[in-house]
């Protein structure tokens, strides 16, 4: 892929990761955030956290399925840190609008409220992750570290989506998509791995 095309690829990301959040300003400012505004602005930044981190969870999987999708990875770190940002909004106003900045509330939800706890848990496990994507952090820890290190983000979207399930209704099916999502690519990247090991490894017996 030449340059050109990979900056162009990258504004277009830029805008689409951004768009939710523009669209809830607008609202904002509007007044058209509806009528439980606290409500939109928290389903909205939660479902695209998890969406983003859903989609940064595809791009091995795809660079696996063919090696020229292998300049997918430049987009990886962005997609988690914008998982990373939407999770921050989204826990702010829980914080800010929910719960009024009292503190004893969320010490009252994070152990009783199971939703809360799920949710808790995922965000917890991506600090670390949002911490360590500069290139500084990936040089200190060295590519075995990190990459261990990283693998939390799987945790972190099985927590998103048991979050997710555990906040609608029951026989709300909304989670579905994200879970089957999730589900395709958990498998995925495993027997990818597999195929691509086997079909080094009759190469090289041939060879
Ligand atoms: C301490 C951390 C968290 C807290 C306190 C929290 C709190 C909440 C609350 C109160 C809601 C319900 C909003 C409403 O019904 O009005 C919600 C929904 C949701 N949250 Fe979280 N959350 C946390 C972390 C996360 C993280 C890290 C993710 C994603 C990785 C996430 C994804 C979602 C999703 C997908 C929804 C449902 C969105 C929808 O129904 O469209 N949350 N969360």
């Amino acid at each position: 892929m030449n340059r050109k095309t990979l900056i162009t690829l990258k504004t277009l990301t830029w805008i689409a990761c951004l768009s939710p959040f523009a669209l809830l300003v607008y609202q904002a400012v509007t007044n058209t955030l509806g009528p439980d505004p606290t409500s939109t602005i928290a389903l909205t930044t939660g479902y695209n956290a998890l969406l983003m981190l859903i989609l940064s969870l595809a791009i091995t999987p795809l660079r696996l399925l063919s090696p020229r999708l292998s300049w997918l990875i430049k987009f990886r770190r962005l997609l988690g840190l914008f998982a990373f940002f939407y999770a921050s909004i989204h826990l702010a106003t829980y914080v800010a609008l929910y719960l009024n900045f009292d503190m004893s509330v969320f010490k009252t939800d994070i152990t009783k409220r199971r939703f809360i706890i799920a949710g808790f848990a995922a965000y917890t496990l991506l600090v670390p992750l949002a911490a360590t994507s500069t290139t500084w952090a990936i040089r200190k820890l060295g590519g075995k570290r990190w990459n261990r290190l990283h693998k939390l983000v799987y945790f972190a979207a099985i927590c998103g989506i048991i979050h997710y399930w555990w906040q609608v209704k029951p026989g709300v099916l909304s989670p579905m998509n994200l879970t089957i999502t999730l589900f395709v690519l958990l498998l995925a990247r495993p027997v990818l791995t597999w195929i691509h090991e086997r079909k080094a490894r009759t190469v090289y017996s041939r060879t």
